[in-house]
């Protein structure tokens, strides 16, 4: 898919999706919970110094803000719409050196490999062809992945792509692991409408 055809698909998306601020979605609680989850099981509660980090919706970013306090990171990408994007960078004032932002239309400037791809409850509300784009372009190049998929019906015409996120995580990552919110991830996440998906 190239850079155009991207960029049309972000606008047919933007025109069919209600936009709301992102200080309405990117709840507290749940991102300093994905911050633990990804602490305890992408890194076994081991932080490697000077990771790198891309992040596809963010919202507010308080996530990245979270991984920022506890821990060193170097380069943390961030891909989101423009006025998440102005939320964000207020969010991570005191980190903006290390921090780069990017719209989807831009995605094609992202290079580089990271160490940890992370995506929570976003990539469901977004065409099936864009969540297929954003696995085979950002998986290949991740060392470890933690996603968090909303599976809640009232997603409406879009939904999770299950099969381009398993036939991705079997073919770019040596083992991976999906939990429900009947499991051990219920005390661990808020929202129970999701799934998680952590893969190394
Ligand atoms: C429900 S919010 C989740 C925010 C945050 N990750 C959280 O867990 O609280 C979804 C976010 O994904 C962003 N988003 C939607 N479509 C996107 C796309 N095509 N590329 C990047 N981000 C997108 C939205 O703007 C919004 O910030």
């Amino acid at each position: 898919m190239n850079k155009k055809e991207l960029s049309t698909l972000w606008q047919n998306w933007a025109q069919q999706v209600k936009f709301k601020d992102a200080a309405d979605v990117s709840q507290a609680k749940g991102q300093r919970q994905a911050a633990d989850a990804i602490l305890k099981y992408c890194f076994d509660d081991k932080w490697n110094d000077n990771t790198t980090i891309i992040e596809i919706g963010p919202g507010n970013a308080l996530l990245a803000k979270t991984l920022f306090d506890r821990h060193s990171i170097s380069r943390y990408v961030l891909v989101d719409g423009p006025r998440q994007l102005d939320n964000a960078k207020k969010t991570l004032s005191n980190y903006l050196d290390r921090v780069e932002m990017y719209t989807p239309e831009q995605i094609s400037n992202i290079t580089d490999n990271f160490d940890l791809f992370i995506s929570c409850h976003c990539l469901p509300e977004t065409p099936n062809e864009y969540q297929e784009f954003i696995f085979k372009t950002f998986l290949p190049r991740s060392k470890k992945l933690m996603i968090e998929q909303t599976i809640s019906s009232n997603l409406g015409k879009y939904v999770p792509n299950v099969i381009a996120l398993k036939h991705a995580l079997e073919d770019y990552f040596t083992s991976y692991k999906q939990w429900n919110c009947n499991d051990e991830f219920k005390n661990l996440c808020i929202r129970s409408h999701q799934n998680i998906y952590i893969a190394k």
